[in-house]
């Protein structure tokens, strides 16, 4: 059993979280994730780290409230218990000899890039943030990617409501046209990673990604998280999440994620008309 420590509300449906795990704490590197179940009956799903202490022995994620699992543990509040977390899973993100490298993080995504973000400029990378969002109240974690020693941070918002009014992909564009780019790394709704790596193709700027497929066991047993990547077939969980942006089939991706989307909305009405029937 994992004890909540922390808890706040970022935006209308996004919540961090933080909970006691002093040995997962220990061994945590950004990019990674874990395995979260909140109650023995649970499913367990995919979470990245968001934050940790090895010194006081916690760590963080941030999550979007969008079906039954995260539903449920946005009830949660300090001092519940959350049956398993168990990580770190994945291969860390390589974020050595970075160089001058743009990081753009897509709704959520912004918790994957913002450990990212801040273990690459520790490595001495010159790092531009960009990060984009349907509108200023869904933007997170804006204060924390300010105190980082950026080169420069780019908010894009679909109306406009901060920062400047566009998709992403604009300013990542101009980033390469000047030729000042050595990589970049992208994080957020598969649409978003397939699009900011069409943009960094044309220019030859090596990409990673960081996906997101469907989950099981995050062990390399079930092969759910199955993807594409060069023509290969990759394991998400113990072969990523980090793959080469410009080799990922992003169509195969967004398709198996909707592979149980049914089921997902019947285990979500469910829920949310008080059932126990653990769907
Ligand atoms: C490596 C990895 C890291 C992730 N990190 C984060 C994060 O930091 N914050 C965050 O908000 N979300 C993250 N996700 C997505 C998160 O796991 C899903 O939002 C969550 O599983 C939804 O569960 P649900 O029961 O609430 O919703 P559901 O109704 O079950 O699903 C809603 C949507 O979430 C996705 N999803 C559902 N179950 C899984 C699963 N087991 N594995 C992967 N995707 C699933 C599907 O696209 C689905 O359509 C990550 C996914 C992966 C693979
Ligand atoms: S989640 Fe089962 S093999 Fe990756």
């Amino acid at each position: 059993m994992f004890r909540i420590v922390h808890k706040r509300q970022l935006s209308e449906a996004v919540f961090e979280m933080g909970v006691e795990a002093p040995k997962i704490a220990a061994k945590a590197r950004a990019g990674q994730f874990l395995m979260v179940r909140t109650d023995e009956n649970g499913e367990r799903i995919p979470l990245t780290f968001s934050d940790w202490s090895a010194e006081q022995g916690w760590i963080r994620f941030i999550f979007m409230r969008v079906g039954k699992t995260t539903h449920a543990l946005s009830h949660l509040e300090v001092g519940d218990m959350l049956a398993d977390v168990v990580g770190p899973l994945g291969v860390p993100t390589h974020t050595e000899g970075a160089g001058r490298v743009a990081i753009v993080g897509g709704g959520v995504g912004v918790a994957v890039a913002y450990p990212v973000a801040r273990a690459m400029c520790e490595a001495g990378g010159e790092v531009t943030v960009i990060v984009g969002a349907r509108n200023s109240e869904l933007l997170i974690l804006e204060k924390e990617l300010r105190a980082l020693p950026l080169r420069e941070l780019v908010i894009c918002t679909d109306d406009g409501s901060a920062g400047r009014k566009g998709l992403v992909t604009a300013p990542l564009k101009e980033l390469c046209s000047s030729g000042e780019l050595d990589a970049a790394f992208a994080v957020g709704p598969a649409i978003m990673m397939k699009f900011a790596a069409a943009t960094t193709r044309e220019f030859d700027v090596p990409t990673t990604v960081s996906l997101n497929p469907i989950m099981v066991d995050g062990t390399g047993m079930c092969g759910a998280c199955r993807v594409t990547v060069g023509g290969e077939t990759k394991f998400g969980c113990v072969e990523g999440p980090d793959f080469d942006g410009h080799a990922v089939d992003f169509e195969e991706l967004m398709s198996r994620q909707r592979i149980y989307s049914d089921i997902e909305r019947e285990a979500d009405a469910e829920y949310s008309r008080g059932c126990q029937c653990h769907l």
